[in-house]
């Protein structure tokens, strides 16, 4: 790499944790717990491994994750958690805020957020990334995302959802590998889909993906993929 070259981008997997059916929640928005504890004992796994992990601001109004590295024996670095978050909706309460002991957060925001108004605390482990809006939705920009984790420092980051951010990512066409947990119950259509909306008119365009390994975790299935290229 000659030393004009642009820096890398941080890989990015897609983890999904569903029904059979590829829904990540039912109507009313109820996800715990789909898979089960053997699965979701190799996503903390999955998480220790990553440098970061992310969710959309919705994510942890639902949920109110605490996105740490919950591993036996204990992970040896936790990620760094990001909320995308272009409205600067997550709580101060948040769960995100009250483990900082435990690994440092990332609030990513539009540059017009006020922090100020915010009550977010202000210490060493938390970041604001302040960033323009994508002209296509009016939330964060995720290349503009890509390029403040890179400056951090940040070389992989795993989607752990929801839909609406997860189909983002998918369409900007950043989303190297796929982690996909499935537990053997049917949601339904009326279930939450783990992804948003493509906008695919035509089958040529999809993203396609080559399956690399499927495991059986407890009752669930555990499939990986990585990214095509079209020829
Ligand atoms: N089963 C599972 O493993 C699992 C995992 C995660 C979530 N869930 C469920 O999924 C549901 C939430 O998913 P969701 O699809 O409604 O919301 P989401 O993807 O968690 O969050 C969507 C929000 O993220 C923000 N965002 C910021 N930048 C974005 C960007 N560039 N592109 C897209 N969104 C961006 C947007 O709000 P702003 O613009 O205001 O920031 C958007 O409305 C909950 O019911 C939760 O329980 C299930």
């Amino acid at each position: 790499m000659s030393a004009a070259s642009p820096p890398e981008r941080p890989k990015i997997t897609l983890k999904l944790a569903t029904s059979l059916d590829g829904r990540i929640a039912t109507k009313s928005g109820e996800s715990k717990w789909i898979t089960g504890e053997a699965a979701r004992m190799q996503v903390h796994r999955l998480r220790a491994e990553h440098a970061a992990v992310i969710v959309g601001s919705e994510t942890v109004l639902a949920d109110d994750p605490e996105l740490t590295a919950r591993t036996d024996p204990p992970a040896q670095s936790q990620p760094l958690r990001i909320v995308a978050d272009s409205r600067g909706r997550t709580p101060p309460a948040a769960k995100l805020f009250s483990t900082l002991e435990t690994g440092p957060v990332a609030v990513a925001t539009l540059e017009t957020t006020d922090l100020d108004q915010r009550g977010w605390p202000s210490s060493r482990g938390v970041q604001f990334w302040m960033l323009p809006a994508d002209p296509e939705n009016g939330s964060i920009s995720l290349l503009e995302l890509m390029h403040s984790a890179t400056r951090a420092g940040v070389a992989s980051i795993m989607i752990e959802g929801g839909g609406t951010l997860a189909a983002s990512f998918v369409r900007a066409g950043l989303v190297d590998r796929i982690e996909w947990f499935r537990a053997p119950i049917l949601l339904g259509g009326d279930g939450r889909p783990c992804l948003g909306g493509l906008g695919l008119a035509k089958l040529v365009d999809a993203p396609t993906y080559v399956r690399t390994s499927v495991r059986e975790v407890g009752p669930d299935l555990w499939e990986s993929y990585e990214r095509t290229e079209k020829a």
